[in-house]
Protein backbone atom coordinates (compact mmCIF):
# COMPACT_ATOMS: atom_id res chain seq x y z
CA UNK A 1 0.00 0.00 0.00
CA UNK A 2 1.16 3.26 -0.88
CA UNK A 3 1.27 5.36 2.97
CA UNK A 4 1.56 9.25 3.14
CA UNK A 5 3.04 9.15 7.04
CA UNK A 6 2.34 12.78 8.88
CA UNK A 7 3.96 13.69 12.09
CA UNK A 8 7.53 10.85 11.40
CA UNK A 9 9.23 12.44 14.37
CA UNK A 10 6.17 11.88 17.06
CA UNK A 11 5.17 8.94 19.24
CA UNK A 12 2.76 7.45 17.26
CA UNK A 13 4.07 8.99 13.55
CA UNK A 14 7.77 7.41 14.44
CA UNK A 15 6.04 3.68 15.00
CA UNK A 16 3.99 3.82 12.18
CA UNK A 17 7.07 4.47 10.02
CA UNK A 18 8.65 1.58 11.22
CA UNK A 19 6.02 -0.53 11.10
CA UNK A 20 4.80 0.22 7.74
CA UNK A 21 8.31 0.34 6.32
CA UNK A 22 8.68 -3.83 8.22
CA UNK A 23 5.30 -4.67 6.49
CA UNK A 24 6.75 -3.71 3.35
CA UNK A 25 4.69 -0.97 2.46
CA UNK A 26 5.78 1.95 0.02
CA UNK A 27 5.79 5.07 2.43
CA UNK A 28 6.49 8.64 2.50
CA UNK A 29 6.94 10.39 5.48
CA UNK A 30 7.46 14.22 4.58
CA UNK A 31 9.41 16.37 7.50
CA UNK A 32 7.25 19.08 9.01
CA UNK A 33 9.97 21.52 7.20
CA UNK A 34 7.86 19.53 3.86
CA UNK A 35 4.74 19.31 5.06
CA UNK A 36 3.06 21.62 7.36
CA UNK A 37 -0.54 20.92 7.94
CA UNK A 38 -1.17 24.51 8.80
CA UNK A 39 0.01 24.74 5.03
CA UNK A 40 -2.58 23.78 2.28
CA UNK A 41 -0.27 24.18 -0.25
CA UNK A 42 2.33 21.61 1.21
CA UNK A 43 -0.20 18.99 1.94
CA UNK A 44 -1.21 19.16 -1.69
CA UNK A 45 1.91 19.15 -3.44
CA UNK A 46 2.78 15.77 -1.34
CA UNK A 47 -0.36 14.15 -2.38
CA UNK A 48 0.36 15.29 -5.99
CA UNK A 49 3.97 14.09 -6.03
CA UNK A 50 2.69 10.82 -4.13
CA UNK A 51 -0.69 10.10 -4.53
CA UNK A 52 -1.04 7.73 -1.80
CA UNK A 53 -3.99 5.14 -1.11
CA UNK A 54 -3.64 6.25 2.34
CA UNK A 55 -3.06 9.07 4.50
CA UNK A 56 -2.07 9.14 8.10
CA UNK A 57 -1.88 11.87 10.27
CA UNK A 58 -0.66 11.62 13.17
CA UNK A 59 0.11 15.82 13.61
CA UNK A 60 -1.83 17.63 16.19
CA UNK A 61 -1.43 20.17 18.73
CA UNK A 62 -2.54 18.17 21.61
CA UNK A 63 -0.61 20.08 24.67
CA UNK A 64 -4.08 20.58 26.91
CA UNK A 65 -3.00 23.27 28.69
CA UNK A 66 -1.83 25.40 25.79
CA UNK A 67 -5.07 24.53 24.27
CA UNK A 68 -6.64 26.96 26.33
CA UNK A 69 -3.92 29.92 26.08
CA UNK A 70 -4.33 29.16 22.39
CA UNK A 71 -7.59 28.04 20.89
CA UNK A 72 -7.39 29.54 17.41
CA UNK A 73 -4.05 27.74 17.24
CA UNK A 74 -5.95 24.54 18.52
CA UNK A 75 -8.45 25.33 16.22
CA UNK A 76 -6.30 25.31 13.26
CA UNK A 77 -4.23 22.14 13.86
CA UNK A 78 -7.33 19.77 15.38
CA UNK A 79 -9.77 21.25 13.17
CA UNK A 80 -9.41 23.02 10.01
CA UNK A 81 -6.28 21.73 8.80
CA UNK A 82 -8.21 18.07 9.74
CA UNK A 83 -11.08 19.33 7.10
CA UNK A 84 -8.75 20.47 4.35
CA UNK A 85 -6.61 17.09 4.51
CA UNK A 86 -9.76 14.85 4.34
CA UNK A 87 -10.96 17.05 1.58
CA UNK A 88 -7.93 16.84 -0.45
CA UNK A 89 -7.91 13.33 0.45
CA UNK A 90 -11.47 12.90 -0.99
CA UNK A 91 -10.25 14.59 -4.23
CA UNK A 92 -7.55 12.14 -4.98
CA UNK A 93 -9.64 9.80 -3.90
CA UNK A 94 -7.17 8.31 -1.17
CA UNK A 95 -8.09 7.13 2.35
CA UNK A 96 -7.78 9.81 5.21
CA UNK A 97 -6.97 8.62 8.76
CA UNK A 98 -6.27 11.12 11.67
CA UNK A 99 -6.25 10.93 15.56
CA UNK A 100 -8.51 12.44 18.25
CA UNK A 101 -8.56 11.85 21.65
CA UNK A 102 -10.49 10.35 25.76
CA UNK A 103 -10.62 13.91 25.90
CA UNK A 104 -13.91 14.06 23.56
CA UNK A 105 -15.52 12.63 26.50
CA UNK A 106 -16.94 14.55 29.88
CA UNK A 107 -15.93 11.86 32.28
CA UNK A 108 -19.34 11.17 33.26
CA UNK A 109 -19.44 7.42 32.65
CA UNK A 110 -17.95 5.15 35.21
CA UNK A 111 -17.14 2.26 32.51
CA UNK A 112 -15.54 2.24 29.44
CA UNK A 113 -16.82 4.36 26.80
CA UNK A 114 -17.71 3.06 23.41
CA UNK A 115 -17.51 4.74 20.11
CA UNK A 116 -21.00 5.29 19.63
CA UNK A 117 -21.20 7.33 23.05
CA UNK A 118 -21.76 11.00 22.94
CA UNK A 119 -19.14 13.17 23.48
CA UNK A 120 -19.09 16.27 25.81
CA UNK A 121 -15.61 17.65 25.64
CA UNK A 122 -14.71 19.70 29.01
CA UNK A 123 -11.92 21.88 27.43
CA UNK A 124 -10.44 23.74 24.03
CA UNK A 125 -8.34 20.66 23.44
CA UNK A 126 -11.49 18.11 23.22
CA UNK A 127 -13.67 20.37 21.76
CA UNK A 128 -11.30 21.24 18.57
CA UNK A 129 -10.34 17.42 18.42
CA UNK A 130 -14.38 16.43 18.12
CA UNK A 131 -14.64 19.66 15.55
CA UNK A 132 -12.22 17.64 13.68
CA UNK A 133 -13.95 14.65 14.00
CA UNK A 134 -16.70 16.04 12.65
CA UNK A 135 -14.75 17.84 10.38
CA UNK A 136 -13.03 14.47 8.68
CA UNK A 137 -15.95 12.48 9.00
CA UNK A 138 -17.93 14.78 6.77
CA UNK A 139 -16.07 12.92 3.49
CA UNK A 140 -16.40 9.38 2.39
CA UNK A 141 -13.01 7.04 3.46
CA UNK A 142 -12.29 8.79 6.50
CA UNK A 143 -10.80 6.81 9.60
CA UNK A 144 -10.59 9.05 12.99
CA UNK A 145 -9.07 6.95 16.15
CA UNK A 146 -9.69 7.99 19.28
CA UNK A 147 -6.72 6.87 21.71
CA UNK A 148 -5.79 7.74 25.05
CA UNK A 149 -2.37 8.29 27.28
CA UNK A 150 0.32 7.49 24.66
CA UNK A 151 3.59 6.76 25.08
CA UNK A 152 6.13 5.80 22.72
CA UNK A 153 9.49 5.44 22.57
CA UNK A 154 10.46 8.82 20.81
CA UNK A 155 9.11 11.08 23.50
CA UNK A 156 6.11 13.42 23.00
CA UNK A 157 8.72 16.53 21.99
CA UNK A 158 4.96 18.87 22.12
CA UNK A 159 4.52 17.71 25.86
CA UNK A 160 8.53 17.77 26.63
CA UNK A 161 8.97 13.92 26.65
CA UNK A 162 6.14 11.01 27.78
CA UNK A 163 4.36 10.44 31.24
CA UNK A 164 6.25 7.30 31.67
CA UNK A 165 10.27 8.80 31.44
CA UNK A 166 9.29 11.66 32.66
CA UNK A 167 8.09 10.03 35.82
CA UNK A 168 11.18 8.09 36.01
CA UNK A 169 13.11 11.06 35.41
CA UNK A 170 11.26 12.75 38.57
CA UNK A 171 12.00 9.59 40.99
CA UNK A 172 16.09 10.10 40.29
CA UNK A 173 15.31 13.53 41.93
CA UNK A 174 12.85 13.28 44.25
CA UNK A 175 12.30 10.90 47.38
CA UNK A 176 8.38 11.40 47.42
CA UNK A 177 6.35 12.31 44.06
CA UNK A 178 2.56 13.06 44.54
CA UNK A 179 0.27 11.51 41.41
CA UNK A 180 -3.04 11.93 40.29
CA UNK A 181 -5.21 9.74 41.23
CA UNK A 182 -8.40 11.36 40.14
CA UNK A 183 -8.30 10.39 36.73
CA UNK A 184 -9.22 7.06 35.34
CA UNK A 185 -7.38 5.99 32.12
CA UNK A 186 -5.79 3.72 29.48
CA UNK A 187 -2.56 3.97 28.93
CA UNK A 188 -1.43 2.91 25.32
CA UNK A 189 2.00 1.71 23.95
CA UNK A 190 2.55 3.91 20.81
CA UNK A 191 3.91 0.34 19.31
CA UNK A 192 0.80 -1.43 19.99
CA UNK A 193 -1.21 1.42 18.94
CA UNK A 194 0.62 1.44 15.23
CA UNK A 195 0.49 -2.17 14.64
CA UNK A 196 -3.44 -1.91 15.27
CA UNK A 197 -3.61 1.01 13.06
CA UNK A 198 -1.98 -0.44 10.23
CA UNK A 199 -4.03 -3.91 10.04
CA UNK A 200 -7.34 -1.37 10.36
CA UNK A 201 -6.11 0.23 7.53
CA UNK A 202 -5.53 -2.89 5.48
CA UNK A 203 -8.54 -4.80 6.68
CA UNK A 204 -10.64 -5.90 3.89
CA UNK A 205 -13.97 -4.99 5.87
CA UNK A 206 -12.81 -1.51 7.11
CA UNK A 207 -15.26 1.69 6.97
CA UNK A 208 -15.14 4.93 7.21
CA UNK A 209 -16.46 5.88 10.98
CA UNK A 210 -14.56 6.32 14.05
CA UNK A 211 -12.47 3.51 16.57
CA UNK A 212 -11.18 3.26 19.72
CA UNK A 213 -8.00 1.77 19.64
CA UNK A 214 -6.13 1.55 23.15
CA UNK A 215 -4.30 -1.16 25.08
CA UNK A 216 -7.08 -2.86 27.31
CA UNK A 217 -7.76 -1.96 30.48
CA UNK A 218 -7.76 1.07 32.87
CA UNK A 219 -6.40 2.38 35.65
CA UNK A 220 -5.56 5.85 37.38
CA UNK A 221 -2.06 8.15 36.51
CA UNK A 222 -1.26 7.05 39.99
CA UNK A 223 -1.57 3.83 39.15
CA UNK A 224 -0.19 3.75 36.11
CA UNK A 225 3.19 4.92 38.09
CA UNK A 226 2.71 2.24 40.73
CA UNK A 227 3.54 -0.28 37.82
CA UNK A 228 6.23 1.72 36.84
CA UNK A 229 7.90 1.75 39.24
CA UNK A 230 7.15 -1.66 40.25
CA UNK A 231 8.26 -3.16 37.45
CA UNK A 232 11.96 -0.84 37.19
CA UNK A 233 11.99 -1.99 41.29
CA UNK A 234 12.02 1.88 41.95
CA UNK A 235 11.55 2.84 45.77
CA UNK A 236 10.67 6.37 46.27
CA UNK A 237 7.30 7.54 48.05
CA UNK A 238 4.34 7.43 45.76
CA UNK A 239 1.78 9.49 47.06
CA UNK A 240 -1.78 9.24 45.24
CA UNK A 241 -3.67 12.73 45.26
CA UNK A 242 -7.02 14.11 44.43
CA UNK A 243 -6.82 17.50 41.75
CA UNK A 244 -10.21 17.68 41.31
CA UNK A 245 -10.38 16.14 37.77
CA UNK A 246 -8.64 20.08 36.84
CA UNK A 247 -5.30 21.74 36.59
CA UNK A 248 -5.78 25.22 37.68
CA UNK A 249 -9.44 26.28 36.25
CA UNK A 250 -9.04 23.52 33.18
CA UNK A 251 -11.23 20.55 33.36
CA UNK A 252 -10.27 17.38 32.40
CA UNK A 253 -12.34 14.11 32.19
CA UNK A 254 -11.95 12.04 35.53
CA UNK A 255 -13.30 8.91 33.74
CA UNK A 256 -11.72 8.45 30.53
CA UNK A 257 -11.32 4.67 29.67
CA UNK A 258 -11.86 3.91 26.35
CA UNK A 259 -13.22 0.25 24.65
CA UNK A 260 -12.36 -0.72 21.41
CA UNK A 261 -15.68 -1.97 20.71
CA UNK A 262 -15.50 -1.61 16.64
CA UNK A 263 -12.07 -2.94 15.78
CA UNK A 264 -12.90 -6.39 18.17
CA UNK A 265 -14.97 -7.34 15.95
CA UNK A 266 -12.58 -6.96 13.32
CA UNK A 267 -10.01 -8.99 15.32
CA UNK A 268 -8.49 -5.97 15.55
CA UNK A 269 -7.10 -6.57 19.45
CA UNK A 270 -4.62 -4.38 21.44
CA UNK A 271 -2.77 -6.60 24.40
CA UNK A 272 -3.69 -5.34 28.16
CA UNK A 273 -1.52 -2.02 29.02
CA UNK A 274 0.46 -3.70 31.96
CA UNK A 275 1.97 -6.25 29.35
CA UNK A 276 2.12 -3.31 26.94
CA UNK A 277 4.69 -1.17 30.02
CA UNK A 278 6.77 -4.11 30.33
CA UNK A 279 6.99 -4.69 27.33
CA UNK A 280 7.70 -0.49 26.65
CA UNK A 281 10.10 -0.53 29.56
CA UNK A 282 12.10 -3.57 28.62
CA UNK A 283 12.74 -2.28 24.91
CA UNK A 284 13.67 1.34 26.24
CA UNK A 285 15.56 0.27 29.60
CA UNK A 286 16.72 -2.83 29.16
CA UNK A 287 15.51 -4.28 32.02
N1 LIG B 1 -0.03 11.84 23.49
C1 LIG B 1 -1.17 11.45 24.03
O1 LIG B 1 -1.25 11.14 25.23
C2 LIG B 1 -2.42 11.37 23.18
C3 LIG B 1 -3.62 10.94 23.76
C4 LIG B 1 -4.77 10.86 22.96
C5 LIG B 1 -4.70 11.20 21.63
N2 LIG B 1 -3.53 11.63 21.09
C6 LIG B 1 -3.49 12.00 19.68
O2 LIG B 1 -2.64 11.09 19.01
C7 LIG B 1 -1.98 11.75 17.92
C8 LIG B 1 -0.48 11.48 17.97
O3 LIG B 1 0.04 11.94 19.19
P1 LIG B 1 1.60 11.81 19.55
O4 LIG B 1 1.68 11.71 21.04
O5 LIG B 1 2.24 10.79 18.68
O6 LIG B 1 2.12 13.26 19.12
P2 LIG B 1 3.62 13.82 19.14
O7 LIG B 1 4.56 12.83 19.71
O8 LIG B 1 3.57 15.19 19.74
O9 LIG B 1 3.94 13.96 17.58
C9 LIG B 1 3.30 14.88 16.76
C10 LIG B 1 4.00 14.90 15.44
O10 LIG B 1 3.34 15.85 14.58
C11 LIG B 1 4.30 16.81 14.14
N3 LIG B 1 3.61 18.09 13.97
C12 LIG B 1 3.10 18.90 14.91
N4 LIG B 1 2.56 19.98 14.34
C13 LIG B 1 2.73 19.84 12.99
C14 LIG B 1 2.40 20.63 11.87
N5 LIG B 1 1.79 21.82 11.99
N6 LIG B 1 2.69 20.16 10.63
C15 LIG B 1 3.33 18.96 10.48
N7 LIG B 1 3.71 18.19 11.51
C16 LIG B 1 3.41 18.63 12.75
C17 LIG B 1 5.36 16.85 15.22
O11 LIG B 1 6.55 17.38 14.68
P3 LIG B 1 7.67 18.03 15.65
O12 LIG B 1 8.52 16.87 16.12
O13 LIG B 1 8.39 18.96 14.74
O14 LIG B 1 6.96 18.72 16.78
C18 LIG B 1 5.47 15.36 15.52
O15 LIG B 1 6.20 14.69 14.51
C19 LIG B 1 -2.41 13.22 18.02
O16 LIG B 1 -3.50 13.44 17.16
C20 LIG B 1 -2.88 13.38 19.45
O17 LIG B 1 -3.84 14.41 19.59
C21 LIG B 1 -2.39 11.71 21.84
Amino acid sequence: MKILIIGKTGQLGSALLKDALALGHDVLAPSRQELDILNEESFLKAMMHYKPEVVINTAAFHNVPLCEVEPIKAFQSNCIAVKKMAEISHEFGAWFVSFSTDYVFSGAKQIPYIESDTPGPLQMYGLSKLAGEYAALSYNKSIIIRTCGLYGIQGATSKGGNFVDNRIKDSKQNNRIEIGNDQTISPTYAGDLSKAVLQLIAHPSKESGIYHLVNEGYCTWYEFTKEIFKILDIGVELVPVDRGGKTDKMRRPRFSALKNEKGAKMEIDLPNWKDALSRYLNMKYNM
